[in-house]
This record gives C-alpha cells, structure tokens and sequence, in this order.
C-alpha cells in the first residue's frame, strides 16, 4: 500500500539569509534568564530587524546582569510581590515575548502575556498537558494575536531538506522511521529535568524532537504504543513509543535522560533510506542510500546557533499581520500535546499542572 505524500512544511523564507530583514524591526522581551534564553538571545541579535528591548527574571540582579551581557536595554526582576515577567509585560514598547522559563510555567506565562496584548514564542514542551495548550490558542486567536511553539528545528534548513527528500518520492513509499535523542542527565530531584513539579521526564523535553521526523515525513499516527522507564518521583528517565499508521507505516522513536544514544534518525523507503549525521535537531549532514550501492551527502552549515531560522519565521509572521506561522501550525502543537497526553496515560506519569 503507498504512503501519503507528507506535508513537508517547507518555509516560503528557506531560501534566503536569515539575517536580513523582512520589515520594520520587533522589540523583543525575553522571558526567564537561562540556558536557551542566552542561545536564543544571541541569535536575536544576528537579525537586522530585531530589537533587544526587555529582559525579565525572578531576581533583578540577574535580569541586570543578563541585560549587560547580551546588550538589552530594560531588566525586569520581581519587585513588591509583582513578578518581574509581568513587569515586563506591562512595559508597552514590548511587541513580542519569548517564554523560556521551565515547562510547568508555560500555561501562566503565556496566558498573561496574550492578556497583556503580546506576540509570543513559547519553548518546547508548549504546556503540560493539551487542555492548557487548547486554552492558549483559543486565547491567541480570539485576540488576533501570534502565538508559536518554538520547535526551531523545523525552520532549519537541513531538517526542511529531510523532509523535501521524503516528500520528492526519491525513497518511495515511506514505510518505517526510527529517531533517537538522549543523554545521561544529571540526576537531582530539584533539577527542571527531573522535578515532576516542572514537567520532568523525557517526553516533555526530549521527545518532540524524535517525533518531528515521523510528523515530517509520515505525518501524525493512528496508533500510538508506549512504555518506558519511570522512577521513583514519578517521571519518565526515558521511553520508547511506536507509532503506527493505518497505511502500514510503522516508527520507533526513543527519548533518554540516561543514555548518550546516537542521536540519529532514519527514513526508510521501498526505494532507499535517509539518515541523519550530527543531533537529529540540528543534522550537520544527510545522507542517502538508493539502490544497493547509490549513496550521496549533503552537508549544512546553519547561521548563528540554528536559532535565527525560526525567529526570522517569528518575525515575518508578526510583520505580515500573521497570527500563526504555516511551518508550525498551531494544530500541530495541540496535536503534539494529545498525543503526550495520551503516552503519559499509557505509562502513569502525571503533573501538578494537570489538576486544574
Ligand atoms: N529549543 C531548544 O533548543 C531548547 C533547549 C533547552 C531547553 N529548551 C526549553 O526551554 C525551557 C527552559 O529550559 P532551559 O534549559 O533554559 O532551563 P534552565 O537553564 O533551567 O532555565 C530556566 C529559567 O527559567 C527561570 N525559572 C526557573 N524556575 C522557574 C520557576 N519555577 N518559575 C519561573 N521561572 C523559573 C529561571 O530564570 P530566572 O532565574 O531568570 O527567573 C531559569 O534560569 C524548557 O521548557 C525547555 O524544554 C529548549
């Protein structure tokens, strides 16, 4: 039986320097103070019509310390009782915000940040749970506003050439797709990786990543199967879901805290196969295999840290009066969301979150 042709998002922008501007500059507001705030912040700052306006933390030494260092002009930390993100968001030269605070704060953030009038990128897990992401998008769109979850691996431009290779017919009918992503995280109960508090476990912070493959190439499945290795707070240290699909399309897909996995990805076809080098979210090179003895690479180089793609994709929307983005479509992310939501079930991992 043949398997549908995927949608292979592919942006309109793919073919152009992400750097350069697409119309009057953004002020930004950034949202939390750590590790991917500092990532994306640089890369912000390689767009010619981006602003580094604002900067929000808890604490205001470290909102002040993170303004100096990658050139913001406004910190906001917690002051009186008033957190320091809403001090942000009060702040009306503000016309985007990026969330980069732990999971479990995703839903409260955002919500305030649309009731504040604010254009938002949310990172990756974009909620706990599907009704907080139903509740969000419902929110964005009855105030016209953008909203995106920032799966910045789909912008980049050697993940859109996966998915155009897939999509070209070059490896026939897809039929099986395998994706890792791990590595031995440090353990600690307090750590936003482990605490069930924050969302802990591999599925919300490692696994959207091995299933933007199968999503890319096979779309979303009929079936999903899970099991996996949950400890003794109640989190997923990792796991392993098949997803099936009515056509005969099968995937495997494994996310870890504990191991150091290869990080690759393979899509199968009746004609040859395609693997990733380098992490399935950002491949240095791909190749492909057709026939017995048929195989050639690509190579990619992304701007800045890889980060540039999706704020440019971001950015276009916003100026173009655009309230969702075509690449990473809101559908998609509450998709994404059930479908978590119904691998927690299978394997009973539960959040706080997940009570109101
Ligand atoms: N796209 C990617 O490549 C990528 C990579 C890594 C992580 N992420 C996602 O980005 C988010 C943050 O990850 P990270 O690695 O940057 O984590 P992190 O290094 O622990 O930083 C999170 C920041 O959020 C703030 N924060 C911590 N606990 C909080 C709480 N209880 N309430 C409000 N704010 C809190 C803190 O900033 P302040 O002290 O300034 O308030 C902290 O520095 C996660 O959702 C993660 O899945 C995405």
């Amino acid at each position: 039986m043949s398997a549908p042709i995927a949608k292979p998002w592919l942006s309109s922008q793919s073919d152009q320097d992400p750097r350069s501007a697409t119309g009057s500059p953004l002020r930004w507001g950034i949202i939390a103070t750590g590790g991917i705030a500092r990532s994306v912040s640089q890369d912000l700052a390689l767009l010619a019509d981006a602003e580094l306006y604002a900067v929000s933390s808890r604490g205001q030494d470290t909102a002040d310390a993170f303004a100096v260092a990658y050139d913001f002009a406004k910190a906001y930390g917690d002051d009186g009782g008033v957190p320091g993100y809403q001090r942000l968001l009060a702040d009306e030269q503000v016309d985007v915000v990026y969330v980069a605070t732990p999971h479990a704060q995703h839903y409260e953030i955002v919500l305030a940040a649309l009731n504040a009038g604010k254009h938002v990128l949310c990172e990756k897990a974009f909620t706990i749970n599907a009704r907080e992401a139903s509740e969000l998008i419902d929110v964005a769109r009855s105030r016209n506003l953008f909203l995106m979850e920032a799966v910045w691996s789909r912008f980049l431009p050697s993940m859109q050439r996966a998915f155009e290779i897939a999509a070209s017919g070059e490896l026939g009918d897809i039929h099986w797709v395998t994706a890792d992503l791990g590595f031995p995280a440090p353990y600690s109960p307090t750590a936003r990786l482990w605490a069930r508090k924050d969302g802990g476990g591999a599925l919300l912070d490692l696994s959207v990543y091995p299933l933007l493959w199968a999503l890319g190439t096979l779309g979303f499945p009929q079936t999903v199967s899970a099991s996996g290795f949950i400890n003794d707070d109640g989190v997923d240290a990792q796991n392993a879901l098949t997803l099936g699909y009515n056509h005969g399309a099968q995937v495997q897909l494994t996310s870890s805290l504990l191991a150091h996995g290869p990080r690759t990805a393979t899509v199968a076809g009746s004609l040859g196969f395609l693997q990733s080098v380098g992490s399935i979210n950002n491949p240095s090179e791909l190749t492909v295999s057709t026939g017995w003895d048929s195989r050639r690479a690509e190579a990619f180089e992304p701007v800045g840290g890889g980060y540039v793609y999706e704020l440019r994709e971001v950015t276009r929307c916003i100026q173009q009066g655009l309230t969702e983005s075509p690449v990473m479509p809101l559908e998609d992310t509450l998709n994404t969301m059930r479908l978590f939501d119904g691998v927690r079930a299978q394997l009973g991992v539960s959040y706080p979150n997940d009570r109101h």
